[in-house]
């Protein structure tokens, strides 16, 4: 299990036990954070699932593929550079310790 400590849109921070192999999003609905909605289900289709990657994370992560990037750059949720769509991320052993911040979609 790989530990990420995730915060939600009012500030608060929990560590979740996350699955290897299962997506970030899947891992955080998972862990009851109602405030990540996942309308599409993971289909890179809604934005739904974004995310804050902390600074320090970003650069670790795999690179958005160009359908995430698109999707994000169309987005009016308050996108950032470090914005990711966490159904786009898979987790792994080397993520231990990445925190992300939901984002609030009004
Ligand atoms: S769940 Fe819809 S884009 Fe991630």
């Amino acid at each position: 299990m790989v530990k990420i400590i995730v915060t939600d849109v009012a500030g608060d921070s929990r560590e979740i036990e996350a699955g290897e192999g299962m997506s970030l999003m899947e891992n955080i609905r998972a862990n009851d954070f109602t405030d990540l909605a996942a309308i599409c289900g993971g289909c890179c289709s809604c934005c739904s699932c974004h995310v804050y990657v902390d600074a320090g994370w970003y650069s670790k992560l795999q690179q958005p593929e160009e359908d995430e990037s698109c999707l994000l750059e169309e987005s009016d949720f308050n996108v950032e550079k470090s914005s990711r769509l966490s159904c786009q991320i898979e987790v792994a052993d080397f993520m231990d310790g990445l925190k992300v911040t939901l984002v609030s979609e009004v």
